[in-house]
């Protein structure tokens, strides 16, 4: 089982208890997209990602980029127990979805990117420990079924 801190765990509520899920959810996604154009393979079915403006104004990758969100909001929740908590969503990517768990990393480093930009000096490297920690446990649990 994972170890936090207390000052990891206050770390993570903090910051996650103040988030706009709306915003991350969509800029994180959507710089995923931009940034690493290969992940755009897994949603040939939301329309028109043609280039960044595109990608950045779709509204399904705002929709999914939220949902997203919403689904690391269980690991804030449950972060002495992540890998149950993820068990069902990483058999989903993996046998479903066949999503390359590679990608689950470029995802988190992208939503670092997003809060980094968003808390300015506030993201201190001893909460960007946190912040990668967290992240780094949650894409394990996700690639969990793959290994
Ligand atoms: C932090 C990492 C991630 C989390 C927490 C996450 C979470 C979720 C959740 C909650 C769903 C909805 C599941 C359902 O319908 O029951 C989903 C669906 C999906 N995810 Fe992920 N995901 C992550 C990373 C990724 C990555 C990196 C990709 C591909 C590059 C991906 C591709 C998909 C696709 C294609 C779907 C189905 C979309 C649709 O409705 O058509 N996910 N994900």
């Amino acid at each position: 089982m994972v170890e936090w801190t207390e000052f990891e765990r206050a770390t993570i509520q903090n910051l996650f208890s103040k988030m706009d899920y709306d915003t991350v959810g969509q800029q994180s996604l959507a710089r995923c997209l931009i940034v690493y154009p290969w992940t755009q393979r897994y949603f040939g079915n939301f329309g028109n990602l043609y280039n960044a403006a595109a990608i950045m104004g779709n509204p399904n990758v705002a929709a999914h980029g939220k949902l997203i969100l919403h689904g690391l909001d269980r690991a804030v929740k449950n972060m002495d127990d992540i890998k149950a908590t993820y068990a069902e969503l990483s058999v989903l990517h993996s046998e479903k979805l066949k999503v390359d768990p590679d990608n689950f990393r470029l995802l988190a480093d992208c939503m670092t990117v997003v809060v980094a930009a968003q808390q300015g000096a506030a993201f201190t490297p001893d909460v960007q420990a946190a912040l990668q920690k967290f992240l780094s446990v949650v894409v394990s649990a996700l690639g969990r079924q793959y290994h």
